[in-house]
């Protein structure tokens, strides 16, 4: 089946404290958008990609412009932009609606993962391909984690069982758009599209993740992710 990527940059990367949508940020000299456009570009995986920005965003809206001409010469990989909405799951939504119907397996990627490695791509789609029809990358939990009520420690569930959840997230794409037009999907704890096809019953598998598909975040993750990028040049 085909793949179709929605690449999600519309969130305002209020953690990161610079005062503009995170996506715009720049990591050695480009911006979050440019590097995670091109590992899904060149991960080869997508014939298309839509790219979910802010509305109204001249910049992001332009660097997508620029990545669809590049590649347009070669008709791999077709790639466009659509404004997203005030939650994530509003921007995957708008990204779906986007994609087209030709597209029967899905992957919902975080731009601010924007270092993530081909291989985890791979994986993610040949995992679906295989039948599964939603398909999570994962690594382990490193550190202990609590559930706490106010300032109380209320439980500690078994670190063994936990796994830390990244993107992209493959699906099956006829099950995507139905948990997607399913009521709990206007919830705003809905944190990942996972989640929306676990409330539907449907069986979630996991693949392994890479620490390369981090998500920056923090003023902490930029730095990594600038020395990541440092170690790279020849
Ligand atoms: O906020 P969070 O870290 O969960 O965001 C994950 C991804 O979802 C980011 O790439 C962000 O740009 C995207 N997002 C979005 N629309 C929103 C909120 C987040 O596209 N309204």
């Amino acid at each position: 089946a085909e793949v179709g990527v929605v690449l999600v940059a519309a969130g305002s990367g209020q953690r990161l404290g610079q005062g503009i949508p995170k996506a715009r940020v720049l990591c050695g000299g480009r911006t979050l958008l440019e590097h995670s456009l091109e590992s899904v570009v060149a991960s080869g995986v997508a014939a298309s990609v839509v790219v979910v920005v802010p509305a109204g965003d001249a910049v992001l809206s332009a660097v997508v412009d620029q990545a669809g001409r590049r590649t347009a010469g070669d008709r791999t990989v077709r790639i466009t932009a659509v404004a997203g909405g005030a939650t994530r799951a509003a921007s995957v939504r708008a990204g779906l609606d986007a994609l087209p119907s030709s597209a029967g397996v899905v992957l919902v990627h975080d731009a601010a993962r924007a270092l993530t490695p081909p291989a985890v791509f791979h994986r993610v789609a040949a995992a679906v391909r295989a039948g599964s029809p939603a398909v999570i990358p994962v690594l382990p939990v490193v550190d202990t984690v609590k559930v706490v009520t106010g300032d109380v420690v209320t439980a500690t569930p078994d670190r063994a069982v936990l796994r830390a959840v990244q993107t992209p997230q493959g699906f099956d794409a006829r099950a995507l758009r139905a948990a997607h037009a399913s009521a709990t999907a206007s919830d705003p704890g809905v944190t990942d599209d996972a989640m929306l096809l676990e409330a539907q019953g449907a069986t979630v598998r996991v693949v392994e993740g890479d620490a390369l598909a981090f998500k920056v975040t923090t003023p902490l993750d930029l730095v990594i992710a600038e020395a990541v990028l440092a170690a790279r040049q020849p």
